[in-house]
């Protein structure tokens, strides 16, 4: 069994769960925010649970350094970093371009200034034959290198949502929250969709998982992302135990994605003033455009009763991670355009 499975490479605070009134109002039906901007102090958001379960697996095979691809000033990036230094890991990512916004270049200086060595690149797939180079150098130094999947999102990062639905399922037995008919969440890589279609199985209570594409259309593809929660289904049951549960489900909505990844739309826009009344803080990249999916959805669909939105984006402040550390090169801001 997996190191990672027994213990989490950092601990996670059991994050708290709020109705949200207006949006509740404005849309008729119960809406329940699970606040997993809060999932760290340092840098919490979606990633922080994936990646306890990933840097625990680097720790349990004595990895030295940790290696990445990820967009440009991307939460994975920063929040690899944050968590990966912190654990004593050396950090490179290969960084590829993507829309500026000054959160993303806040993002990437932040990255910079804690220590991670960012290295420009065209595409993700011209990370790819650099990214098996640097493995190489790293290995011929006598390092011990550690791939970290595109977005934290492997069955092993995906099992961190297994535990979150475990964790919510208690929150639920305790009286906090009613079960939901529905969750949405964002769907980037997949990894948190994978997990939380694998946790309400886990669970064993009924709730339809949405997740709201924000990338590519090419990524968000339904039969692989149940093959992953299956896959992640697995590595959380116990070993040896025969799997009781029936197999994950999961559905992809695409109708959020604009003009692609980092775009603004309007119905973002609406749903990030809607929520903001609630005092839940979105972003237009990913958690705005999931949020409008489930707007979207409660407004085509009158039977859902109770929904529940997670929401993935970090909201621990930036500033006490830039310090006085490195500036990131002028071709890696670049990046930013
Ligand atoms: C704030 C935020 N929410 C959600 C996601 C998507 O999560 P996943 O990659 O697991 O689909 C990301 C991915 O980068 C993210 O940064």
């Amino acid at each position: 069994m997996s190191e990672a499975l027994l213990s989490p490479a950092f601990a996670l605070t059991p994050t708290p769960v709020q109705l949200a009134q207006h949006v509740s109002e404005a849309l008729g039906r119960e809406v329940y925010v699970k606040r997993d901007d809060q999932t760290h102090p340092a840098y919490g958001g979606n990633k922080a649970r994936k990646l306890s379960m990933l840097l625990a697996e680097a720790r349990a095979r004595r990895a030295t350094d940790l290696v990445l691809v990820g967009a440009a000033g991307s939460n994975h990036v920063l929040a690899t970093t944050v968590h990966g230094r912190a654990l004593g890991f050396a950090v490179t990512a290969f960084v590829v371009p993507r829309p500026h916004s000054p959160e993303a270049e806040e993002s990437l200086r932040a990255a910079a200034a804690l220590g991670c060595r960012l290295v420009p690149t065209r595409s993700e797939w011209t990370a790819v034959p650099r990214l098996a180079h640097e493995l190489l150098r790293l290995r011929l130094r006598g390092r011990r290198p550690w791939f970290i999947p595109p977005g934290g999102s492997s069955s092993l990062g995906a099992v961190g949502y297994v535990r979150a639905v475990e964790e919510l399922a208690r929150q639920r037995a305790n009286g906090e929250l009613p079960w939901p008919d529905v969750m949405v969440c964002v769907l980037g890589s997949g990894g948190m969709l994978a997990g939380l279609a694998a946790g309400v199985r886990a669970v064993g209570l009924p709730c339809r998982v949405v997740g709201v594409g924000v990338w590519s259309a090419w990524a968000a593809n339904r039969m692989a992302l149940t093959w992953m929660a299956r896959r992640t289904l697995a590595l959380a049951n116990e070993p040896g135990r025969d799997s009781p549960y029936a197999p994950p489900e999961l559905e992809v909505d695409l109708s959020q994605l604009g003009a692609g990844y980092g775009h603004p739309t309007e119905a973002a826009l609406e749903a990030q003033a809607l929520f903001a009344r609630d005092g839940v803080v979105l972003d237009t990249t990913y958690t705005a455009k999931a949020a409008a999916g489930l707007m979207a959805l409660a407004r085509a669909d009158p039977r859902p009763r109770r929904f529940l939105f997670w929401h993935s984006l970090s909201s621990a402040p930036l500033e006490p991670l830039l310090g006085s550390g490195e500036l990131p090169e002028p071709q890696v801001l670049a990046l930013l355009r």
